[in-house]
């Protein structure tokens, strides 16, 4: 079965109650059952992997090549996780960067993303609805039909 990966940085393994007001109430768990239906349609299945550690996160790409793309939250590494984005960098598929939370209104240490530039695509702001439409993108990409106007 096609894969996707799903990878979530530092203190998103919390996701329902680290700051509910920022980020919401749901879960981790909640997101991955939505993105896993988002995808079932394109006959694809969900690696999840949620790490605090940069280097965990780097690995979970390194093996993830197999995988027909990913949808990434960095969390804080968006600001400085180099590592991360090398990784990104030699990543042979499309990804897309996710964020809950609408950055670009938060304090101004959020509003660069040194991954960014690397992404096929970013969505913030749109809280869990980010990554379904982030699981969607990534489908349009891989599955050139099912994005005809991309
Ligand atoms: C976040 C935004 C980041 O700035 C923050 O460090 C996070 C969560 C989001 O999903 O809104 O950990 O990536």
């Amino acid at each position: 079965m096609a894969t996707m990966l799903l990878l979530n940085g530092p203190n998103l393994g919390i996701l329902g109650r680290r700051e509910p007001e920022i980020y919401g109430t749901a879960t981790l768990q909640d997101i991955e059952k939505w993105v896993a239906e988002e995808v079932a349609e394109a006959g694809w299945g969900v690696r999840s992997v949620q790490s605090d550690s940069e280097g965990d996160l780097v690995r979970a790409i390194h093996d993830s090549h197999d995988a027909v793309g990913a949808v990434v939250n960095p969390g804080a590494l968006m600001i400085a996780g180099w590592s991360l984005r090398d990784a990104l960098a030699s990543y042979p598929h499309p990804w897309i960067e996710v964020h809950l939370s609408n950055v670009w209104a938060r304090e101004a240490f959020r509003h660069e993303s040194v991954i960014a530039p690397l992404a096929s695509g970013v969505i913030v702001g749109l809280g869990p609805f980010g990554y379904r439409l982030g699981a969607r993108a990534l489908i349009s990409r891989v599955v050139p039909a099912a994005g005809a106007e991309s």
